[in-house]
């Protein structure tokens, strides 16, 4: 009995789904009321790349065949951004303000000189391939600069650059008791006499690419070399031992002396 029960109960549930699913196909994709007597609406559009404001939804069967949406012809090509000409041997002449100026916005953005610096706008796209595709040359968008990378490539670039603190938390003081001093931001280089190459005041580390701050198109205002076509920046411009760290390998503990053989 209870078997015969079962069976008539199942079997009704399958007639029912079966009259669902073709009524439900029948009567094609759900539209909103009153979509199709918006003047926005355009099916014919829609299907020959209009641009039609409201996009009717189709079917997955249909959507192959659909050219998608008013974005269907944006392309993912970071490549064929605007770049600037720059002209290479134009007459430089760095200012001093403008050069106050930059140290000014370069050091709020970094908690000691050397460190990375925070990112000062918002990132929805956190790819290595978005930063890049504004910072490998960097590039100019209205009145601001996006600076071009100093160092090589990384991958993963909010690993080291932090992303500026949600809108709810912006004004939170989450700063923590340390006791850490960085090193102040260089000023000027040393030289020998007036007229000499400066000195390079800082260390060369992630700064590989001299002129991603001290010229090219997108360099730092005031901070510009007069000279950006020279390529070996320190062939004149000596390094600083100290500042990079540079041991000498006597002075390495696990390592015995060098013997220096004199004739
Ligand atoms: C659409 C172009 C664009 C994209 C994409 C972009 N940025 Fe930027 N970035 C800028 C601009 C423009 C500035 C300068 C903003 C200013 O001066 O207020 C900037 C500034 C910065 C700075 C501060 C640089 C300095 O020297 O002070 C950092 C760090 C940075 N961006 C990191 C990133 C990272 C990491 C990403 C990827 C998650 C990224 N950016 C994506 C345009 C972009
Ligand atoms: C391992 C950590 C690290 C990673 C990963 C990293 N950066 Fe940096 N970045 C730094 C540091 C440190 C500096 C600061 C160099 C200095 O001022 O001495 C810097 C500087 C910069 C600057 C500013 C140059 C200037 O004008 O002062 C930009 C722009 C930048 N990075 C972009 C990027 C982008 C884009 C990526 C990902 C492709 C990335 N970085 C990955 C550590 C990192
Ligand atoms: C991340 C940015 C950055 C990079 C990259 C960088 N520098 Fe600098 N450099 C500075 C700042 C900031 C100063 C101090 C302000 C100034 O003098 O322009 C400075 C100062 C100098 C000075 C002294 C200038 C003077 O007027 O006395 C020399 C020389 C110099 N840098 C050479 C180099 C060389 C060579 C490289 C490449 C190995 C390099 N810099 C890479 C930021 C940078
Ligand atoms: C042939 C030697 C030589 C080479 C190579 C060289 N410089 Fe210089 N640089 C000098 C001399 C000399 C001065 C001092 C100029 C003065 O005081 O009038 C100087 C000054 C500077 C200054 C201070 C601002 C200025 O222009 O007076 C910066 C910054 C600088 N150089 C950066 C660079 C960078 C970056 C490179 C690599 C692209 C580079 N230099 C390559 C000789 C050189």
């Amino acid at each position: 009995m209870n078997k015969r029960i079962t069976t008539v109960f199942l079997s009704l549930v399958i007639a029912i789904a079966a009259v669902g699913y073709f009524v439900g196909i029948g009567d094609g994709v759900p539209v909103p009321d009153g979509f199709h007597d918006s003047p926005l609406a355009d099916r014919e559009l829609n299907q020959t790349g209009g641009d039609a404001k409201l996009i009717e939804a189709v079917s997955y069967a249909e959507i192959a065949g659909t050219q998608m949406g008013p974005t269907q012809s944006w392309q993912m090509v970071p490549k064929t951004l605007p770049t600037r000409s720059y002209d290479l041997f134009a007459e430089i002449k760095p200012s001093e303000e403008e050069k106050l100026a930059s140290s000014q916005t370069r050091s709020s953005r970094r908690a000691y000189n050397g460190a990375p610096p925070v990112i000062p706008h918002a990132i929805e796209n956190t790819t290595d391939a978005a930063c890049y595709a504004c910072h490998s040359n960097g590039m100019k968008m209205g009145n601001l600069k996006a600076s071009v990378m100093s160092h090589q490539f990384l991958a993963n670039c909010t690993q080291c650059h932090a992303p500026m603190a949600p809108a709810p938390f912006r004004d939170v003081d989450a700063s923590v008791n340390t006791t850490f001093v960085g090193l102040p931001a260089p000023k000027a280089g040393k030289r020998a006499y007036p007229g000499a190459p400066p000195t390079i005041p800082h260390s060369q580390w992630m700064r590989e690419n001299c002129l991603a701050c001290h010229g090219g198109g997108n360099g730092w205002a005031g901070m510009e070399s007069t000279h950006p076509w020279r390529t070996n920046c320190t062939q004149c411009h000596a390094p600083s031992a100290s500042l990079d760290q540079a041991v000498a390998s006597d002075t390495i503990p696990m390592l015995p002396p060098l013997e220096v053989v004199g004739e």
